[in-house]
């Protein structure tokens, strides 16, 4: 089998892209940048080690350079997975130091860029960008043959002039200037990060496909609450006492996961795919979760903003069906978040316990 790496093994997406790719038998490496202190390399990893050396010196350092081993708290989920044992190794990486993931990325076929900060901090602009500049170039001068890049359909909808009956598809791309001017820098940084990962993949001849997520549901395998989860989470304690008149885009992080495998793995992928199981609006997404979860006090407050309701847009993920993925239903991702949320410790039970409705 093939070894890959994933970059930001330990997110939340990252984690469940290294337990898919565990699951259909991999080997890989996974990047963070804080994997932990000891060094305990799968055997398979060390013979390579050794080989190496004993090829090429300069190969070799670059090797080494990078195994790390027994994870930190934040990335112990890992090592805990399936098959993590003899076919995982966790290399420390940055996204703006090269030569860490130069070494990373040593006799890898594929490589899942997954990691990006998830934040309107301007200073963090540059890092998605860069990062992944120095991700394709340290990816074509390992050798690496194609390169799954992870979006995300911040990239793609936030377009206020889209007309009402045009269908959200590939070929669609938010409006820089209106992101930039409404604060909504992190779709900024995507953008330019997947335009920078077209652009490099396409001059240093590497195979690119792009997975574009819209807003990601399901459990965590990671113990650190990621963006989209606090997403649900405040929505069930009062920390948002009213929500928005607005529409959004769901998905589920197996299904998006999944996506990243056959993007990589149908030899035919490239380009870009939409990953979006539905669009609702806020008020129909916090009916669901009351609906499933009764005894949490959903938010139920509008913020009416004097505007009609906004409309779900229409959207087309044709593309990614036709590689073969099935979407999971998002009341099953809901029910599994929440029951996530509540087995991590993130969501304190209420005062009156009723069992959840299964989804
Ligand atoms: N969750 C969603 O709803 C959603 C939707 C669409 C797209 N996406 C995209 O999916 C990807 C993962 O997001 P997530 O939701 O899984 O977020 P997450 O849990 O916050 O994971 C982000 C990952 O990026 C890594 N990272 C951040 N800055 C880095 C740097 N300078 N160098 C190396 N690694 C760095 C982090 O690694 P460390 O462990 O080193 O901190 C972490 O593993 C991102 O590209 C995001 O834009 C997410």
């Amino acid at each position: 089998m093939k070894l890959v790496c994933v970059t930001g093994a330990g997110g939340f997406i990252g984690s469940w892209v290294v337990k898919e790719l565990l699951r259909r038998g991999y080997r890989l490496r996974g990047t963070a940048r804080d994997p932990g202190k000891y060094c305990t390399v799968p055997c398979s990893m060390l013979v390579e080690f050794i080989s190496a050396a004993l090829l090429d010196l300069t190969t070799a350092r670059h090797y080494w350079f990078g195994l790390v081993c027994e994870a930190d708290a934040k990335n112990a989920h890992l090592l805990a997975l399936d098959g993590a044992e003899e076919r995982l190794a966790l290399c420390r990486a940055d996204v703006l130091n090269y030569d860490s993931l130069r070494a990373a990325f040593s006799d890898c076929h594929g490589v899942f860029h997954v990691a990006s900060p998830v934040s309107n901090d301007p200073e963090l602009v540059p890092v998605a960008v860069q990062g992944t500049r120095n991700v394709i170039s340290a990816a074509a001068d390992a050798g690496v043959r194609r390169i799954v890049f992870t979006s995300s359909y911040g990239a793609v909808h936030m377009d206020p002039n889209r007309s009402p009956d045009t269908v959200l598809d590939e070929t669609c791309w938010s409006d820089y200037h209106y992101c930039k001017q409404s604060g909504n820098l992190y779709c900024c940084a995507k953008m330019m990060a997947e335009t920078t990962a077209t652009e490099e993949a396409a001059r240093r001849g590497l195979e690119l496909a792009v997975v574009v997520p819209s807003i990601t549901m399901g459990p965590m395998l990671q113990q650190a609450l990621n963006f989209s989860s606090t997403h649900v989470a405040c929505y069930l304690t009062g920390a948002k006492p009213t929500y928005p008149n607005a529409v959004a885009a769901y998905t589920d992080v197996r299904d998006v996961a999944r996506t990243h495998v056959l993007a990589y793995e149908r030899p035919d992928a490239r380009g870009r795919y939409l990953c979006i199981g539905a669009v609702l609006h806020r008020a129909h997404f916090l009916k669901l979760l009351k609906d499933l979860f009764p005894q949490y006090p959903v938010t139920a407050r509008y913020e009416d903003d004097g505007k009609p309701m906004a409309k779900p847009y229409k959207f087309s993920n044709q593309r990614l069906r036709d590689l073969g993925l099935e979407f999971t239903p998002l009341r099953e991702s809901l029910y599994d978040t929440v029951t996530c949320l509540r087995k991590n410790g993130h969501l304190p039970l209420p005062a009156t316990v009723v069992a959840p409705k299964r989804a």
